[in-house]
């Protein structure tokens, strides 16, 4: 079974004071919680065995959210995360549960949407050895780890927030990864910012000449929300798509249902439970949409 890790740690310190008491991946995006976005990301692509990690302080209110994950049909698993000490520490932290497979990483605080996107995702599965990462157009890209492109769109290298960048593409928060990827986490070592750096393991796979990238084109929507400007705009956005279609982004529950992994009963289950809010009705309505 395919595996997947949730990074929902960190410290959020851009967006404090809003974080000084709260983890950031459990602040609203409009009507739900942050980590509801990847967690539907890494559901729809099939992915039922999933690894959250995040802070010994955060840990249990994660654990009342989704408690086990049966009630969306699928495994969650906890892991704590002492300190923020980079994102490729999420690899060594889950070597036990990544036991020698391939695993795909995604940020608790990215947002994938948009059309074609999951097969295009899943594209990544097809790599057998070594890693697939994922491109989009930005229009900043000094804020992000950039990649320098062939004109075949082949990856040449990438800079962490670089100066003077020689892309628009920024590598975004989801990674596929083969089964050498904890081993080669282990020979990371911290940067100037005392961090494992996410950059120097996938520079380690274009090494080896092992590191795809996938473009994500202009239909798919990429964003991130790490900035009271970001949260806001994430939020706005979501709501107009919702509002419009009358189908919710990033409801796990519905793509459990979807998907086949709980019944109907089940689902009616949840919906009870939130009976009082739209959330709940949204619930009931959408086993009758097709
Ligand atoms: P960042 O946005 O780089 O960091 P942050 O969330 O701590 O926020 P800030 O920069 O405002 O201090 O993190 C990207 C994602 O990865 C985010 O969802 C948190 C997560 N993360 C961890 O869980 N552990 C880590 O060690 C790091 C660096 C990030």
């Amino acid at each position: 079974m395919n595996k997947g890790i949730i990074l929902a740690g960190g410290t959020g310190s851009r967006l404090a004071p809003l974080t000084d008491i709260f983890n950031k991946q459990l602040l609203p995006i409009y009507d739900k919680p942050m980590i509801y976005y990847p967690l539907s990301t890494l559901m729809l692509m099939g992915i039922r065995d999933i690894l959250i990690i995040t802070t010994e302080d955060d840990f249990s209110l994660f654990q009342k959210l989704f408690k086990d994950g049966s009630f969306l049909g699928i495994n969650i698993k906890y892991k704590i995360q002492n300190k923020p000490a980079g994102i490729p520490q999420a690899l060594l932290l889950s070597e036990e549960f990544i036991k020698n497979k391939s695993v795909t990483l995604i940020l608790g605080d990215n947002i994938f949407y948009g059309h074609d996107l999951i097969p295009q995702l899943k594209k990544g599965f097809k790599v057998k050895k070594g890693a697939c990462i994922f491109g989009y157009r930005v229009n900043d890209p000094k804020r992000f780890g950039i990649a320098k492109l062939d004109k075949n769109y082949n990856i040449k290298e990438i800079k962490e927030k670089p100066s003077n960048p020689e892309s628009s593409y920024a590598i975004t928060g989801l990674y596929i990864y083969d089964k050498t990827a904890v081993e080669k986490a282990k020979k990371l070592k911290p940067s100037n910012r005392g961090e494992l750096e996410i950059t120097d393991l996938n520079n380690m796979y274009l090494k080896d000449k092992q590191l795809k990238i996938e473009i994500l084109g202009r239909g798919i929507a990429w964003l991130d929300t790490g900035t009271f400007e970001s949260l806001q705009e994430a939020s706005a956005f979501i709501k107009t798509i919702e509002n419009r279609q009358g189908l919710k982004v990033g409801c796990p529950e519905e793509i459990a249902w979807r998907m086949g992994w709980i019944s109907k009963n089940q689902l009616i289950k949840i919906a009870d439970k939130y009976a009082k809010s739209s959330y709940g009705n949204y619930l009931l309505k959408v086993m009758k949409i097709d």
